[in-house]
């Protein structure tokens, strides 16, 4: 049976990927070339050096492994930057309260996010303690879509991967949630996360009961 939910943190409890966007943005300006929205939705769920490597792809260019370390770091200092005034009113609409859901229901919840700023972000949200288990990219070796980051977090649960539900809501974190063996649950369109098992718009649409329903049938 179900017996946590092990969520994605930029794009399902905050924003983040505004800021994200702002400093990849500045960064491709300097190195002489434009990314747009569209490309940045497939830089969600991607770890630092990998999106680098996405955009310089996308921008025609190579650099040395030197020069790419400097260059993400560029970025993520202006990143830090950029999240250094995020509140508890930053919270995206119904994630307290989806939390707080799980665990009154005596559910657990865990984090799994891709992020090295992960618990500086949930420390500026107030919600560090509404989670039993933290994963971030620091704990794991390979990013999404690999699944490690899931079992991880079921593991420092002591689940097994069936009985929790993943939350996502990238292409590659729902490509996780799957590969993982678990429950997907999306946040965005239904058209884009074809292999969620079930798409919300958002938290505020959360159902705990439905969810648990639809994992176990
Ligand atoms: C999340 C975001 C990505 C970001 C990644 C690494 O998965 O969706 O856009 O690149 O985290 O974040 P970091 O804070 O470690 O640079
Ligand atoms: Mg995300």
């Amino acid at each position: 049976s179900i017996k946590a939910f092990i969520f994605d943190l930029d794009g399902v409890i905050t924003d983040t990927a505004k800021f994200h966007f702002i400093a990849w943005q500045k960064l491709a300006h300097r190195l002489g070339f434009d990314i747009d929205h569209a490309f940045n939705e497939t830089l969600k769920g991607v770890g630092r050096m990998d999106s680098l490597n996405l955009i310089l792809k996308h921008g025609g260019l190579t650099l040395s492994d030197a020069e790419k370390e400097v260059h993400a770091a560029q970025k993520n200092d202006e990143y830090v930057e950029l999240i250094a005034d995020m509140s508890t009113a930053d919270l995206l609409p119904g994630a307290r309260a989806a939390l707080e859901s799980i665990r009154a229901a005596g559910l657990r919840t865990g984090l799994a996010s891709a992020s090295k700023n992960a618990s500086t972000i949930l420390a500026r949200l107030g919600v560090t303690d509404l989670f039993d288990t933290i994963v971030d990219a620091r704990d794991v070796i390979n990013g999404k879509p690999d699944p490690e980051i899931f079992l991880k977090g079921a593991q420092q649960l002591g689940l097994s991967p069936s009985e929790c539900i993943g939350v996502e809501d990238a292409v590659a974190g729902i490509q996780a949630i799957k590969s993982a063996g678990m429950f997907a649950i999306g946040i965005g369109e239904p058209s884009v996360l074809t292999q969620a098992d079930k798409v919300i718009a958002g938290l505020q649409f959360f159902d705990l009961d439905e969810f648990i329903q639809l994992a176990q049938p």
